[in-house]
């Protein structure tokens, strides 16, 4: 055969090859990401069926979590951002981070620019993170969300001289971890969940989830041994409490350990 031939029959086997890939059932293709899905939210609005004075509690809490705090509402000294739309709002209120960082609003319209800096994970189009550290300077435990701006520098905290955490050296010394928001859709049912349903669906159908090899624990909480379950780890027993270390964080008091001390840098996870 000649060498023209060889090809135009390797570029048939090629395209027809590719044809069936394009046929196999799902299950026999790689994963594929189908990009960002089009179409309406589906999500962020009401349960159907509900009374008027839980209809009338829906659209209250959606009013509060929409609300932008101030200085004077009793936001900082140190602060991720000023409400829980912001960071919770795709495709919906509720949702995720949106496409356009808000986080940048901090530095500019909101007026926080002259003490702080944007830290370089954050960017224009990037998500919206949490920052943890790992460990403390003295190279204990730490593992809290440290806040990333602070209200100092505001025309609305005269007198504030709080400054805000050097998170660069952070990332230089991989002691930083960092979560973005998950959605609250749904949250609400997932709480009505008892720990025992919890359990009962851990154990059925084992020996299918161990051929298919899925597996899994539940987390508990250390005071009371009840089952956790929101946030990425499910660390967190309820929404309530949620809520409230997410209005803490939005407002946590200043950090009484220092993170800049040099000691014992650089630590890593075990
Ligand atoms: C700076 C961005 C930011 C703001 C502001 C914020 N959140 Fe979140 N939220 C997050 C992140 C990040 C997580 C995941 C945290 C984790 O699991 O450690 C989260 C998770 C949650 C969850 C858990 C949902 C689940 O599926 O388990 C709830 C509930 C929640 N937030 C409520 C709130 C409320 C209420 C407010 C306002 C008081 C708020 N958040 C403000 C970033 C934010």
């Amino acid at each position: 055969m000649s060498k023209v031939r060889v090809r135009i029959l390797f570029a048939v086997i090629t395209i027809v090859l590719l044809g069936v890939a394009q046929n196999l059932p799902a299950q026999f293709r790689g994963p594929r990401d189908p990009g960002v899905r089009g179409g309406a939210p589906g999500a962020g609005s009401m349960l159907a069926g509900l009374t008027a004075d839980e209809q009338e509690m829906f659209r209250d809490g959606r009013v509060d979590f929409n609300e932008a705090e101030e200085v004077g509402d009793g936001l900082g000294p140190r602060f991720n951002f000023n409400g829980c739309g912001g960071c919770h709002s795709q495709p919906d209120v509720g949702g995720t981070s949106p496409a356009q960082n808000p986080l940048f609003t901090v530095v500019g319209a909101l007026g926080f620019g002259t003490r702080n800096q944007v830290p370089s994970f954050i960017t224009p189009n990037g998500p919206i993170r949490e920052a943890r550290f790992q460990f403390n300077s003295d190279g204990s435990r730490d593992g809290g969300v440290h806040a990333l701006f602070v209200i100092a520098g505001h025309t609305a905290a005269p007198g504030c001289n709080i400054q805000q955490e050097d998170f660069e050296r952070q990332v230089r010394n991989d002691n930083i971890a960092f979560r973005i928001p998950t959605p609250t859709f749904g949250t609400g049912l997932m709480e009505q969940v008892t720990d025992s349903a919890i359990l009962a669906n851990l154990s059925s159908s084992s020996t299918t989830k161990a051929n298919l090899g899925i597996s899994g624990r539940v987390n508990r909480n250390g005071n009371d041994g009840t089952i956790t379950r929101f946030g990425w780890k499910a660390q967190n027993k309820s929404l309530l409490i949620f809520s409230s270390e997410a209005y803490n964080v939005a407002r946590s008091p200043p950090s009484s350990t220092s993170p800049t001390s040099s000691a014992s840098w650089p630590r890593r996870l075990p």
